[in-house]
């Protein structure tokens, strides 16, 4: 029997794009991209930065160590090769989120600029900002929120960046924040003044 199914090919199978999602939003998808050692202050400035973009209207997500390296990436450690694949899946993951029109914060170590390079890549250089917190590692250190760098210095963390691993500054950020000279509410400024623009919330 002729099944009369077989000629119909409706429009509606066609998944929906980024614009389709970012009319629904009124915004537009955003990465914005924390690198800096630990302890630099990456996830408290993208977390008061989030919040700042919740109050407006912005809907955005925020990946950081706390969801992606205890779920998707807990296989993974710190050499050269776990951290380089780390990058990348946070970054596939992250592209998805700015294809559905989300402001995309990722704030995570990635310290060489091979693997800033292959995350912005990934998500599209026209889409991805990336922020140097540049805090001095003495700072960091000094601070020593989670007591890593003092067992780094005791020999008892191998490969730890900025002690017995390599950080590499960017060359050409689009804005750098040191956190010890800023205060955090200025930081979450300079970073909203940069992002605002091409954002375009409509409300
Ligand atoms: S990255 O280098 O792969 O980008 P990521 O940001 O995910 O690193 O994780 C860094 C966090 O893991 C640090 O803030 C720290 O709490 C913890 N950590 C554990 N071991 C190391 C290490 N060897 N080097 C750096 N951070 C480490």
């Amino acid at each position: 029997m002729e099944n009369n199914n077989n000629n119909i090919y409706p429009v509606f199978d066609k998944m929906l794009g980024r614009a389709d999602k970012e009319a629904l939003l009124g915004q537009r998808g955003l990465m914005i991209w924390f690198t800096g050692l630990s302890g630099s202050g990456k996830s408290t400035v993208a977390i008061a930065l989030e919040r700042e973009l919740q109050r407006r209207g912005i809907l955005c997500r925020l990946l950081d160590g706390d969801n992606i390296r205890t779920g998707i990436n807990n296989n993974l450690g710190f050499s050269e090769a776990d951290r380089m694949e780390n990058i990348r899946r946070i970054a596939e993951v992250a592209k998805l989120f700015v294809d559905t029109g989300i402001v995309t914060i990722a704030a995570f170590i990635s310290p060489l600029r091979s693997m800033r390079q292959m995350a912005a890549d990934i998500i599209g250089h026209d889409d991805f900002l990336e922020v140097y917190v540049s805090t001095p590692i003495e700072e960091c250190e000094r601070r020593d929120v989670k007591g890593l760098y003092a067992r780094a210095r005791r020999g008892e963390i191998k490969d730890f960046t900025g002690v017995s691993a390599p950080f590499e500054a960017p060359e050409a950020p689009s804005l750098t924040l040191d956190t010890s000279r800023l205060p955090l509410q200025q930081s979450v400024e300079e970073v909203l003044q940069l992002i605002l623009p091409r954002i375009n919330k409509e409300k």
